[in-house]
């Protein structure tokens, strides 16, 4: 039989006194093998009892262990487990119940007992490879069955901490012998290559993570530190939340590692900026830890709990509050075992009056020994100390979470063997159809009943996926001060995994107490959020959630994370929070206007007066010499320039656009033309003194008013062309500022403009050539020189005004515009007509025809 040599390579080792046995065809018998098989080493176990089916059971009773020394210079002792762990004492009840009450059943295996062998495997590895190595072997030489028959032992519920597991599954693998954990939930465990007759009633931790970072986005904490012991259970749930995490709002401060060899030096390290810590640990290895972290007082940490700590008793105590309380965390499924409670009261000294765990649940429920025989420095008990409700760690029955699930272990074993029992010949579900032969289960048979096992309790029903996992569900369990100060285990809400994604995670935020006894929901984050107006400006080499807030561009708004683009038309206020309709700006009666309408009114206003004064004096020789018809005219017209210039101002519409330049080149051109004729006539009038000249009948006023006329409709011509073909329109220019809309004119067709004004530039100078020809003539008052200069003046603003209008930002360019048609006129009215003012008004003696010939007598 195989399994049976390798059972016998594993532990026991069977020593053959040759001396007794010469004969090398020794052949075992059973009294044979009592005799000459000793047990290399033997582990008491915890509990026994016998039965038809035996499972084990391995359980942390102490968290913690203490080496032996390593001087092999005498038999080294077996490790020795201290810290007495009652929870795990009363998970071993549970199993005890379990067990009983199939046995008492008559619906559950009848007619069959099954029996159990229970051992410590003290938190550890370690501790677990020996509990899992005792649990196959047989108690002592005697009762070896290994030598003879098959292994009793069919499946093994266990262990607690992943990483035992772990090692228990690897020795059971060779052996095929099924195993149920109540509390491994490593995402490891799925690998079914690894560890085919690996079973659990808990989670896997692949769900834990998802609900927890649910949980962190949640509550909105960004910048969070991960804590774990050294152990895959840590290992691998840190390494699945942070595969959770990826892409998402939370950024990891800091994961750090519990050590194994603890060390407080490393662990004052340890806590550090995040004010939200999530651990993935046990209380054993977290019980020296926190106690450092009391120690230097630190409080205000927000915890947030594994489902291995969230529900252990040990920090319950009243001193933990201010450290510990407002710890939430993800508890694992609980459940009603309703016998509990009366079964854990039986357990007493009395009952079990050799055991020495018995003992140690006394010492530690009572702080005292109720075994005298036993050397122990507490003090011998009274006798009368009866278990209440209050000794929590072990009588807390009001939710059991992991007891539960090692109840649904055992049942499990129980379904699936009854299930094997039920089978009928020829109908099995194994090789020719064959069943289990119910004198010898073998434990790879059990193990196909557990993987096709479904049944209810408690109303829930039970079964194993493929990989041997349990449905996801968890708790979320808040710690809240108690009436007496101690710390309550809350529920505030639920996650269950088999939701569809999103609505898995419930919570009622109202009943969480956080840390700190606050009742608002801590801020854990690395830069606190932009304000309204700026954007995150992630720092180089920094992780995602620290940043720097940079104040939008202006133009866009944002409401903290992002800046966007405020639509067409629309512009950012000052503190780049809203958008706002963007300014309209054109050249309005305001500081630019107002000035403008003053000039140009003052300036009509000035040439009607001169009007007047030479309606008024129309007879006297400067008005009569000087061509007066001329001279009204060029009044007229430039009235009419004066007046131009108000159509630059005001808000620019489809009318006011076509009539600003064509109104102003027309009454500019009628204007100079106007001149032209003028200094015609005065060059023709001393041309014609020469003899045999005619010229002057060329030059009468019908002949002045047709050069007039014919001049200007050029003008009108090319304005008419322009207005037709492109006229100018009103636009709103918003890329010369981008905060404003401007209103203003387009030109429509830019080379009309520029013909405009060429032709006015035009004109001008061949009025100045002309006028510079006849400047030198004789007379007193010759208006040419007059007219030389005003043309010198005009060419000179108009000049100017062209680089001034194409750099002209937006709206100044009407207002350049208008400028130089006020310059100009002025420029004008100035030049042609204050020295005739001036004789006027001032020197009347000088206006006679004498005087102004220049032939008056000396
Ligand atoms: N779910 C944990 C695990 O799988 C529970 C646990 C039990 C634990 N004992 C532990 C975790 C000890 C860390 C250390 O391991």
């Amino acid at each position: 039989m195989p399994l049976l040599a390798l059972f016998s390579l594993l532990y026991y080792v069977i020593v053959f006194s040759l001396m007794h046995s010469p004969s090398p065809s020794y052949t075992f018998s059973a009294t044979a093998a009592a005799k000459d098989c000793t047990l290399r080493n033997s582990f008491e176990p915890s509990f026994v009892a016998e039965g038809d089916f035996v499972i084990g059971g391995i359980f942390p009773l102490h968290y913690n262990q203490e080496m032996p020394d390593q001087n092999y210079t005498y038999r080294p002792p077996p490790v020795k487990c201290n810290g007495f762990d009652p929870r795990a004492f009363r998970w071993v009840q549970t199993m005890r119940l379990a067990v009983e009450e199939i046995n008492y059943s008559s619906e559950l295996l009848p007619n069959h007992t099954m029996g159990y062998k229970i051992f410590d495997s003290c938190a550890y590895p370690l501790t677990g490879q020996r509990a899992a190595l005792a649990v196959l072997n047989g108690l002592s030489e005697d009762d070896s069955p290994m030598c003879t028959g098959a292994s009793p032992m069919l499946a093994v519920i266990g262990e607690s901490g992943s990483a035992q597991s772990i090692v228990v599954s690897r020795l059971l693998r060779p052996f095929r012998i099924p195993m149920i954990s109540y509390f491994s939930s490593c995402a490891c465990f799925t690998d079914r290559r690894k560890y085919p007759t690996f079973f659990r009633v808990i989670p896997n931790d692949d769900y834990q993570v998802k609900a927890i970072a649910q949980l962190l986005v949640h509550f909105n904490w960004t910048w969070v530190g991960l804590l774990r012991g050294d152990h895959e259970y840590g290992r691998f749930a840190v390494q699945g939340l942070l595969r959770e995490l990826q892409g998402s709002t939370v950024c990891v401060a800091y994961q750090e590692m519990i050590p194994l060899l603890y060390n407080t030096q490393r662990a004052l390290e340890i806590i550090s900026s995040a004010k939200v810590v999530v651990v993935f640990s046990a209380e054993g290895e977290m019980t020296p830890f926190l106690r450092d972290y009391m120690m230097q007082n630190i409080t205000g940490i927000q915890w947030v709990a594994s489902e291995a700590w969230v529900t252990a008793s040990v920090f319950t105590g009243r001193e933990f509050y201010p450290y510990l309380g407002g710890t939430i965390g993800f508890g694992i499924r609980k459940g009603q075992i309703a016998r509990l409670s009366d079964y854990l009261q039986t357990v007493n000294p009395q009952r079990y009056p050799n055991n020495v765990l018995v003992g140690e649940l006394w010492g530690s429920l009572y702080g005292c020994n109720p075994f005298p025989s036993s050397a122990n420095h507490l003090p011998i008990c009274s006798g009368q100390e009866v278990l209440l409700e209050q000794h929590s760690a072990y009588m807390n029955t009001s939710s059991p979470r992991v007891a539960y699930n090692v109840y649904k272990a055992v049942y499990a074993v129980a379904h699936s063997l009854h299930n094997l029992l039920l089978c009928q010949p020829g109908n099995g579900p194994f090789e020719n159809n064959s069943c289990a032969q119910i004198s010898n289960i073998l434990p790879w048979q059990l193990q196909y009943y557990l993987q096709e096992a479904k049944f209810n309790i408690a109303g829930e029903e039970v079964n194993f996926d493929l990989k041997g996992d349990s449905v996801p569900y968890y708790d979320i369990i808040n710690w809240q001060r108690g009436t007496a100060g101690n710390i309550e285990l809350v529920n505030v809400g639920l996650f269950d995994g088999t939701k569809p994604a999103g609505e898995e995670l419930v919570i009622q935020e109202d009943k969480i107490m956080w840390a700190g006894h606050q009742s608002e929901v801590p801020v854990s984050v690395c830069s606190p959020s932009c304000p309204p107006g700026s954007r995150k400006a992630v720092r180089r080499g920094e992780p995602v959630c620290c940043f720097d807030c940079v104040p939008c561009d202006s133009g866009k708004i944002s409401n903290q994370t992002k800046c966007m683009f405020c639509p067409e038309d629309f512009w950012s206020n000052k503190d780049r929070t809203a958008c706002i309709p963007k300014e309209v700006e054109f050249l309005a009666y305001d500081a630019l206007g107002i000035p403008l309408t003053v000039i140009s009114v003052v300036g009509a206003s000035l040439t009607v007066g001169i009007f007047g004064v030479f309606f008024y004096h129309r007879n006297t020789a400067i008005v009569r010499v000087n061509n007066s018809e001329l001279s009204f005219f060029i009044l007229f017209a430039l009235i009419l320039c004066f007046l131009c210039s108000l159509v630059f101002i005001g808000e620019p519409t489809f009318w006011s656009c076509m009539l600003r330049h064509t109104a102003f080149s027309i009454t500019f051109s009628l204007c100079i033309s106007c001149i032209l004729g003028k200094t015609l006539v005065v060059l023709a009038a001393f041309t014609a003194t020469r003899p045999g000249d005619n010229i002057m009948k060329w030059f009468g006023p019908k002949q002045q008013r047709a050069i007039i006329f014919s001049c200007t409709l050029v003008q009108v011509v090319i304005c008419a062309a322009w207005l037709i073909d492109a006229p100018p329109y009103p636009i709103r220019n918003t890329k010369y500022e981008r905060s404003k809309i401007i209103l203003e004119c387009s030109v429509g067709s830019s080379l009309a403009f520029w013909c405009v004004l060429g032709y006015i530039g035009l004109q001008a100078c061949l009025c100045f050539v002309l006028a510079f020809l006849a400047r030198k003539l004789p007379g007193n008052f010759n208006e040419a020189k007059y007219i030389t200069f005003s043309m010198l003046i005009f060419s000179a603003v108009w000049l100017a005004f062209i680089p001034a209008y194409i750099s002209a930002p937006g709206n100044y360019s009407g207002a350049v515009e208008s400028f130089a048609i006020l310059a100009s006129s002025f420029g004008l009215l100035f030049c042609l007509f204050a020295p005739k003012c001036y004789i006027i008004l001032l020197k009347p003696q000088k206006n006679t025809k004498q005087h102004l010939m220049g032939k008056e007598k000396k």
